[in-house]
């Protein structure tokens, strides 16, 4: 028969080595399982023996029984609070403590330009008008001098909805709307806006874009007018050492027409790869209101003159930011986005 002196070395042995509740239990079992717990045998062994020895076995036993028991609730209580502050470390929630910042974004690089746009020709006095993106065939293309059967219309063609009605194809429209809406001169206005072609998508062109528009309505306004107008607004833009150069061109709505440049920003207008050699990029078409569109509008050009222009916002941005393809603008792929 076992020594309990024995049992309580093995015993405490074993528990103090028990790293899991699971690890106890199984000692538990050993020593004292209600059928071969080894100190639940010697106990029922004990009526077997000769009665001057019982006593003094009993006891013993007893004893180690209570001192196994004790070590076991102690183990627990010890693995027990080391598992709590294992969770204290690893899971604690602090609520007073402040949560991670939200990702905030931005607007987008072409809102930031066109609005950079509106802020300067605000200053000069010029008040944003807005028209529609489904436009009548007669404000994008009649009121615009581009009749019907004009070869200008191939530039300009669009989506259609009926033949009457379409995705307007620029934001001159507009010119057309304002000089309605506001009546009488002096009329100084932009338009910035989605517009729409039928091209394919390339790296320049897309078949959805955005234009901002100006046009000026005064008395005895000139060419030198409108390309000081175009100047502040390259240099606010791009940088006082920018040029700015006017070159005859043809616009159905204007007479005369012209497109207007910006020199290179990299070469100065030496020419350069990025400019093509020219030392000038393109920006957009401008000119002097051709008088009938003056009439269109509902305003008399015997009395009024006015100046135009009109060019691509991504341009602009993509001129801004040196970006090569204008696709990457409608991406929406932050790493391209967060640049800006
Ligand atoms: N509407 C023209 C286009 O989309 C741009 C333009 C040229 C607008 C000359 C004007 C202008 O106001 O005077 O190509």
């Amino acid at each position: 028969m076992s020594d309990p002196s024995n049992l309580i070395r093995e015993a405490l042995g074993a528990i103090a080595k028990a790293s899991t509740e699971g690890e106890l239990e199984t000692i538990t079992l050993d020593y004292l399982g209600r059928k071969s717990g080894q100190i639940t045998k010697l106990l029922t062994g004990i009526g077997q023996l000769a009665p001057a020895q019982r006593a003094a076995l009993g006891q013993s036993a007893n004893e180690a029984k209570r001192a196994i028991e004790a070590a076991l609730a102690n183990r627990r209580a010890e693995l027990e609070g080391a598992r709590l502050a294992d969770i204290a470390e690893t899971e604690a929630i602090d609520v007073t403590f402040p949560g991670p910042p939200l990702g905030r974004g931005h607007v987008h690089v072409l809102t930031q330009v066109q609005r950079q746009i509106e802020t300067v020709l605000e200053s000069l006095g010029y008040k944003v008008e807005l028209g529609p993106e489904v436009e009548t065939e007669w404000y994008n293309f009649e009121a615009l001098n581009i009749s019907a059967g004009h070869p200008a219309r191939e530039n300009w063609d669009s989506f259609y909805f009926t033949p009457q009605l379409l995705l307007r194809a620029h934001t001159s429209p507009v010119q057309i709307r304002a000089m309605q809406r506001l009546k009488e001169p002096p009329i100084y206005i932009i338009t910035p806006g989605r517009c729409y072609r039928r091209d394919a998508p390339e790296a320049t062109r897309l078949p959805y874009f955005s234009q901002v528009e100006g046009l000026a309505v005064d008395r005895g306004l000139t060419v030198g007018d409108m390309k000081g107008t175009l100047l502040y607004m390259i240099q606010s833009l791009y940088g006082s050492e920018r040029k700015v150069r006017v070159r005859p061109s043809y616009f159905p709505f204007t007479e005369p027409s012209f497109e207007f440049d910006v020199s290179c920003g990299i070469c100065g207008g030496a020419g350069c790869k990025s400019c093509r050699h020219k030392g000038w990029l393109e920006v957009g078409g401008c000119g002097m209101v051709h008088p009938q569109v003056l009439r269109n509008g509902g305003i008399d050009p015997e009395k009024w003159n006015g100046y135009a222009w009109g060019f691509g916002i991504e341009r602009m941005a993509m001129l801004k930011h040196d970006v090569d393809d204008i696709r990457l603008l409608y991406e929406s792929d932050l790493r391209f986005l967060e640049q800006f």
